[in-house]
Parts: C-alpha cells; sequence; structure tokens
C-alpha cells in the first residue's frame, strides 16, 4: 500500500511538473532520469518481474528457474555478490555459456569460483550459444544434487564441485566484476574474442544464474605432471563418479570433454564411493578428479527428467580418422544419434563414450612422459590401454565398474 502510495505521487509529481526527458532542457534531464528510475524501483518493490512482458510462457520459464533456485524472485547483484564479502576478485575462464571468476570469501579466506551464465536479454552471434531458461534449470538440478553426492550418505561420490549457493541475479553488475572482466580482457591474446559483454553493458532487465561453488582446479591438459599411476587414478575416480551419479540420478553428463575435466591436489589417500550395492575406495595419489558443467546433462529427480535439447548438434560432425580414438565430435554425433529426439531419455552409454574419450587422450598424453625402464609406469600404462580397449563392452559405467574394477562380485570392495 505504501509503495502504492508513494509510486503514484512521484507519476503525480512528474506529471504536474511536466518533468519528463524529452522536453526539459539539458539541466532537468538528469533529474527526470532519476524520477523515472525511482518509480521503476518502487514498480520493482511490487512486483519484482514488473519489466518483463509476461506471457504465459515467459511466466512459466522464470518461475521453473525461481524454483530451481528456491528464490521469490530474482536478486540483485548487491545481495548475492556483496563487495564488502568479497575480494581478490578474477576472471579466469569463459565457456561458452558462462564466465568463471575467482573470488576471495572476505569472512572465512576461502577462494571460491563465481560461474554467472546469462539466461535473459544476453544477445549472443550465435543463437544456439544463447542459454534458454529451460536448460538454466537442469544445469541448476544437476548442480545441486551432485554437490549433495560429496557428503556421506547411500549415494557417495567425491567428484563433483561443492556448490555454495545458486541464485537468478538481475541488474547492475558491482564494479569489480567489471574490473575482473576488463584486466581479462587486457591479457587476452589479440586473436582470441571474447564470447561475453562487459558485466555492465547489459541491460536493465538482463538475468544471470549465478553459482558460488569451490576451485576444482586446472583441466588435465594444463596440469604440468601427472605420473602414469595419478592418470589411472584420475580416470578410477571419474569412472566411478560416473557410475555413482548413474544409480542415484539416472545421471548422464553428455559433455565431458578435457574443458570440463578439472584435477586438484588432495591429501586424502583414497576416495570414498557408494551405492545401495556397493562400497568402495580408490587411491588418489594426490590428486582428484573433477567433473564440471552441466548444462547438456541429463538428470531424473522426483520422477522428473531433465536434458537439453541437443538436436542443434551436426549429424555429420566427427573426424572419422582423427588419431585420438572417440574425439569429441564423434562422441557428440553419436550421441545424436543414440538420442534421437527424446532428449530426456536415459541412455548411460553416452558416459561411456566421454569416458573413452578421457581415457584416450589421457593414455596419448601420458605415454609421452612415461618411463620405459620404470615398472610402475609400464604397467599403469598398461592398465590404462587394457581400460581404454574394454570400456565401450559395456552399456553404463556401473557395469564397467563392476566388471573391469571390481573383478568378481563383491559387497564390500577395496581397489
Ligand atoms: N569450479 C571450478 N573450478 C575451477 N575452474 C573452473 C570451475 N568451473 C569452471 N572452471 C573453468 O572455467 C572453464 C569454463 O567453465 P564451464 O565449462 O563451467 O563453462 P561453460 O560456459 O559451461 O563451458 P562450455 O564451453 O564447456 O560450454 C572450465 O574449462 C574451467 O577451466
Ligand atoms: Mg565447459
Amino acid at each position: 500500500m505504501f509503495v502504492r502510495l508513494v509510486t503514484h505521487a512521484l507519476k503525480v509529481l512528474k506529471m504536474r511538473t511536466g518533468w519528463n526527458c524529452r522536453k526539459q532542457r539539458m539541466f532537468w534531464r538528469p533529474v527526470a532520469a532519476a524520477l523515472d528510475r525511482g518509480i521503476d524501483s518502487l514498480h520493482e518493490i511490487k512486483n519484482p518481474l514488473h519489466f518483463y512482458s509476461m506471457d504465459e510462457n515467459f511466466s512459466r520459464k522464470i518461475e521453473s528457474v525461481l524454483q530451481a533456485c528456491r528464490l521469490q524472485r530474482p536478486l540483485p547483484y548487491s545481495v548475492v555478490f556483496p563487495s564488502w564479502g568479497f575480494e581478490s576478485v578474477k576472471k579466469i575462464a569463459e565457456g561458452a555459456y558462462g564466465e568463471i571468476y575467482t573470488v576471495q570469501n572476505r569472512l572465512d579466506s576461502s577462494e571460491q569460483v563465481l560461474k554467472t551464465v546469462g539466461v535473459y536479454g544476453s544477445p549472443r552471434d550465435d543463437p544456439h550459444l544463447s542459454l534458454e531458461f529451460e536448460n538454466a534449470v537442469s544445469d541448476v538440478i544437476c548442480s545441486k544434487h551432485l554437490s549433495k553426492l560429496r557428503d556421506p550418505g547411500v549415494f557417495q561420490a567425491p567428484n563433483f564441485p561443492k556448490v555454495h549457493s545458486i541464485d537468478l541475479v538481475k541488474g547492475k553488475a558491482p564494479k569489480c566484476l567489471v574490473e575482473a572482466w576488463n584486466a581479462f580482457e587486457a591479457s587476452s591474446k589479440q586473436t582470441e574474442r571474447l564470447f561475453h559483454f562487459r558485466p555492465d553493458r547489459y541491460t536493465r532487465d538482463a538475468l544471470f544464474v549465478v553459482m558460488e561453488m569451490e576451485n576444482c582446479g586446472e583441466t588435465f591438459s594444463e596440469r604440468q605432471s601427472t605420473s602414469p599411476l595419478q592418470a589411472v587414478s584420475l580416470v578410477l575416480q571419474t569412472a566411478s563418479a560416473l557410475a555413482v551419479a548413474e544409480c542415484a540420478l539416472g545421471f548422464e553428463h553428455r559433455d565431458l570433454h578435457l574443458g570440463n575435466w578439472l584435477c586438484r591436489p588432495t591429501s586424502q589417500p583414497r576416495l570414498d564411493y557408494s551405492t545401495e550395492k556397493w562400497r568402495w575406495s580408490v587411491p588418489t595419489f594426490n590428486v582428484q578428479a573433477f567433473l564440471i558443467d552441466f548444462t547438456m546433462s541429463r538428470i531424473s529427480v522426483g520422477g522428473n527428467a531433465f536434458a537439453m535439447d541437443l538436436s542443434y548438434f551436426s549429424d555429420t560432425g566427427g573426424d572419422q580418422n582423427d588419431p585420438i580414438f572417440m574425439n569429441f565430435n564423434n562422441v557428440y554425433r553419436m550421441m545424436k544419434e543414440e538420442l534421437g529426439t527424446d532428449f530426456s531419455s536415459y541412455k548411460p552409454v553416452t558416459n561411456l563414450w566421454w569416458l573413452a574419450h578421457i581415457i584416450s587422450n589421457v593414455h596419448s598424453t601420458i605415454r609421452v612422459h612415461a618411463s620405459t625402464s620404470d615398472d610402475v609406469d609400464t604397467i599403469a600404462l598398461y592398465a590404462l590401454e587394457r581400460l581404454r580397449d574394454r570400456v565401450l563392452r559395456y552399456s553404463s559405467t556401473m557395469d564397467f565398474v563392476i566388471s573391469e574394477v571390481f573383478g568378481e562380485a563383491d559387497t564390500q570392495q577395496t581397489l
């Protein structure tokens, strides 16, 4: 009521005094613009979605993202990312859909990763790279549920990032993000084209999904030295995590290329995994694998399946003669053939294709550095070759893990 009264009073004031941006002299323009902003803000308090032309379709979509984020309304950046709460903001990467920043939390000095993904009002050159609301929903739901697999429970797999918060954010980006964006642009090579606009160049109604999660390290290709034994561990951790996520959530990653597969040093000697039927652990040799980026993933939660429409993939992509067995373009093409038009159907074999892609790349990288006179290196390389050659015999990662890793069925296994 109060908001309505103040809004009305401002409107009357504007009409009576003739404060109108177009009619008035230069002097009054800032006053009129401020008055307009004031009226907009008051409207927004009354109805947070008043900026948008709310047809039924749009309103359903925005509600579904808000529900996935467990929010009533989009939040301003100042609430999600208050300038007093964070310092040392750096933009570290950008993907096709999102921009990635690292920030330091002032309260506990922990370093976090902030991923911002434009879901409305972020025009892109390639329309396929504009994320639709419904695709943001599956990313949000995957990130939340996979993050829970970090905690001890019936289903356990510690290779998905811990997510601290996921919000739908609207409005002006804070200065520190703009500065971090500028620094990233300045350090990018002249030839590299940035995918995303500077954060302060979006319109006021632009909406972003902002995820705050743990820092999962660097990609396998960026890592300077990975021993063959560590490489085997990273592959087994990844297979185990996919197997658990398949059993727990009918999960398919559908985009596990090397940019979405990260590694970080760990002091934990072993990582524990469990499903309803199996419990096992994998020695780490001081490295931990992380599977990130669930934009294209498929998951089922509470009887509902969430998945992205991948019909835009090319039917003919992929190079059959690529020396890397299962290169990523081939995997996209195979997924398209397998899924047809039913993207929500559950085809865990796609996880095995991505696993084959990873093992193949890891093997060809490690082979170059491995010492032929070192018995441990030789055995680890042989293990990788064997996993690579047998991974496509199965129809799910859980089957692969049970047969190739556990050997005989047993209820309590330690690798
Ligand atoms: N939690 C994280 N910890 C460390 N680095 C990260 C994290 N999340 C993302 N990154 C870095 O940012 C890059 C892009 O992130 P991400 O894959 O999530 O974005 P995207 O827009 O969905 O990418 P894509 O181009 O694969 O669609 C990653 O390859 C990685 O280098
Ligand atoms: Mg990615």
